[in-house]
């Protein structure tokens, strides 16, 4: 019977690029799913950016976008990635998309206006405000000096120091993060979610420990019903509470009958879930109520191990308690580390790039091959380690794997015109061993134990090895009258190789479409592996199918995280002079009437992206005696691919007359944030020059580059 599939994996947060370990998510799942449709099952696979929340709106307006276009900038970039690692979600949407404004308020309603009682509760709590910013900050955007070791600028939640936990209000001189200014406390109308209530109780109790949850994953929730730290520190028993509402300003979606209150980020976020599968169903005809309603549909969601309270307790009591299914199962994976347990920021990841991992070619299969070989059903952290890595890529995937074609196909093209012949009986035994190990390997995959999957595999690939050379074809080619034994050998090699790619296939989906085109056989599937090829079968030519992983790849891959290590000891420096001590021109620690900055790594520069831009226009600002208008080309394109240009107010207008720039070449800031100046929008800078001591030393200086550079070029 084929199966009904809702997959999903967690919504990654629209406030930066994927890192590796959110890869490292979407192909675990993306195996999962492979494998599924594989043994014939119907999956609707769907993820969406998560973009709500107070520090994607502070983000926004520090980028000077609005939270829509900061969103949408990011959602822009999701592509190469998704595509250069073959993840094949079926959609991709968006938490602020119509649907899920509308899902989230009908949620809301449901569980505020159920029969046997309410479960969303108002209460007036006291929180901390910013009277500059005229708005009630997080938790994460106050600081101030720990109330325990007196540590200053720690965070409000928490003592990075010595570990404490705190309230907010607990802090010694608490400040703003957003504007310094001192906070105030201000009463405010919170929703909660009333998790406390018996009937929440009693079913997630139910829910969490009737057996579908990861033993080690079973065990954590277990805790929090006995037991829960308040944010003072102190402890309570069982489940608190869920506070669900935020007050304006905040980028979200607004509660209904409440005004000026929106949904906390989490509550509308796994909704985005449903609302990217709704989606889905508009663009296919499909209705999605009827999709839900379907009783054998299983919905299963892939997350990481530091979002497990939300997926096991507020998503299916939000789920459930309005009326809706709840998930089949939450499969937690644990955090993926590189080169030896370097911790990953959130935000900014690792040196391990999965851009720069595309872009200097590297083989996007190897990384697929690479974490499936390390990852079980656990929840576990595995780590990346570039050493590691080629041996498993060189010598399992190819050295054990790709080489049996290799080592076949040859003799069977140029001597038989592609045609395999009849099987000898060894060969058969070997064949039949392949085949009857598809059901274990299958159940692997099912278990999302890959790990020991790829291991069955590859002792596989060393029984075909194996074979290969007890029977040596290439000895076999040269002795006369051995044709046939040479074309039965390698037969079974292919067909072996037929197996062992299908095994494969939810790993390897593109190397695998390569092998079935060059075999000329369907597309495989777990159903028909165990069917044998047709008598008298024709292979195309062999092409080559991987290459080798080098070293140098490796050293390019992790080159600049390796500088930035180097320039440490310098940043560790003590710091240079204080700006106020320099005033001689001459000084040497102040060339040109200016200390050196503090050393940065080439990975803080590589952040900075100069290009060449050409002066197209220049004009005087009327009303300003400093500034000069210049609108630049720096070779990009709209939508429609016409040049764009650049419009940007430069500080020149002492030193040149628009007619002397018009036409020549100069270099910008192309990366910095546009700025809203008086007289327009400023997108970018140029770069001038000019001394420290202005005053004795007037004179600014355009950088011009030499002759050959292209406007759109990067300097590096
Ligand atoms: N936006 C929330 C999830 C909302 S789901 C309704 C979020 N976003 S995230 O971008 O921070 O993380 C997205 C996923 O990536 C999470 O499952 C998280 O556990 C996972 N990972 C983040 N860092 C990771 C590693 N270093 N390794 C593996 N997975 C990691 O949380
Ligand atoms: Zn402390």
């Amino acid at each position: 019977m084929p199966r009904q599939l809702f997959v999903t994996t967690a919504l990654p947060y629209a406030n930066g690029n994927f890192h590796v370990g959110h890869i490292m998510e979407y192909i675990q799942a993306d195996i999962w799913v492979r494998y599924q449709r594989m043994q014939g099952h119907a999956v609707d696979f769907v993820c969406a950016d998560d973009t709500h929340g107070a520090p994607i709106m502070i983000a926004a307006e520090k980028a000077g976008k609005t939270p829509q276009q900061f969103v949408a900038d990011i959602a822009a970039g999701r592509k190469p990635y998704l595509d250069g690692f073959h993840i094949g979600f079926d959609n991709w949407h968006s938490t602020d998309a119509p649907e899920n404004h509308e899902l989230a308020q009908q949620i809301y309603c449901d569980l505020r206006d159920r029969k046997d009682g309410s479960l969303i509760e108002s209460k007036t709590i006291a929180q901390f405000f910013d009277p500059e910013k005229s708005m009630f900050l997080p938790d994460r955007f106050i600081k101030g000096e720990c109330p325990k070791c007196h540590a200053k600028d720690q965070y409000g939640d928490n003592c990075e120091e010595c570990g404490a936990v705190y309230a907010p209000t607990d802090l010694i001189n608490p400040y703003s993060a957003l504007s310094g200014a001192t906070p105030v406390l201000k009463d405010s109308e919170h929703f909660f979610f009333k998790l406390s209530d018996p009937r929440c109780v009693e079913f997630l109790s139910q829910w969490t420990q009737d057996g579908k949850l990861q033993p080690e994953v079973a065990n954590k929730v277990k805790e929090w019903f006995s037991v829960r730290t308040n944010p003072d520190g102190t402890t309570s028993d069982g489940l608190g509470d869920w506070d669900i509402s935020r007050d304006a300003p905040y980028f979200g979606i607004e509660i209904p009958d409440a005004p000026g209150k929106y949904f906390y980020v989490w509550l509308d976020a796994p909704i985005g879930y449903l609302a990217s599968l709704k989606n889905l169903c508009t663009q296919r005809g499909v209705d999605y109520d009827a999709y839900m309603a379907n009783p054998a549909l299983e919905q299963y969601h892939f997350i990481g191990k530091d979002i497990v309270t939300f997926h096991t307790l507020f998503w299916p009591a939000t789920l459930h308690f309005s009326g809706r299914k709840t998930p089949d199962n939450i499969f937690v994976h644990g955090f993926l580390t590189v080169n030896n347990g370097e911790k990953m920021s959130k935000s900014r990841g690792t040196g391990l790039d999965p851009l720069k991992y595309l872009k200097l070619g590297m083989n996007p299969e190897w990384l697929r091959y690479y974490l499936a070989a390390k990852l079980s059903a656990r929840n576990e952290d595995i780590d990346f380690n570039a050493d590691d890595f080629l041996l498993r890529v060189n010598s399992d995937l190819i050295g054990k794997y790709v080489n049996i074609a290799s080592r076949a196909a040859g003799f069977l093209t140029k001597r038989f015109g592609g045609a395999l012949g009849e099987v000898p009986e060894d060969g058969a035994a070997l064949l039949h061993q392949l085949r009857t190990q598809h059901e274990a390997i299958a159940r692997l995959y099912e278990e999302r134990e890959y790990a020991k999957a790829l291991r069955e595999v590859m002792l596989l690939a060393d029984r075909v090895n194996a074979y290969v050379d007890a029977n040596k074809p290439w000895d076999l080619a040269k002795q006369p009258g051995m044709d046939a034994r040479l074309q039965g050998v390698c037969s079974v090699c292919i067909k072996a190789f037929r197996v062992l790619t299908c095994y494969l296939k939810p790993v390897l989906p593109e190397l695998a479409k390569q092998v079935e085109g060059f075999l000329n056989i369907p597309a495989l599937s777990f159903a028909n592996v165990t069917e044998p090829l047709p008598a008298n079968h024709v292979i195309g030519s062999y092409q080559h199918l991987m290459q080798r992983v080098t070293p140098e790849q490796l050293d390019a891959l992790f080159e600049e995280k390796e500088a930035a290590t180097k320039a440490e000891p310098a940043q560790a420096a003590p710091k240079t002079i204080a700006p106020s001590v320099v005033t001689a021109s001459s000084d040497a620690t102040a060339p040109g009437g200016e200390p050196l900055a503090l050393t940065i790594g080439i990975d803080d520069f590589s952040r900075i992206d100069l290009r060449i831009a050409k002066i197209v226009h220049c004009d005087a600002v009327e009303g300003s005696t400093k500034l000069l208008r210049l609108t630049l080309d720096v070779g990009e394109t709209d939508e429609s691919g016409n040049p764009r240009m650049r419009n940007v107010f430069s500080g020149i207008a002492s030193a040149y007359q628009p007619s002397e720039l018009v036409g020549k070449l100069t270099v910008m800031v192309a990366n910095l944030a546009p700025r809203k100046m008086k007289f327009g929008i400023s997108e970018g800078m140029v770069l001038a020059a000019s001394h420290g001591d202005d005053k004795n030393n007037p004179g600014i200086y355009v950088l011009k580059p030499w002759p050959g550079a292209q406007p759109g070029m990067r300097v590096h």
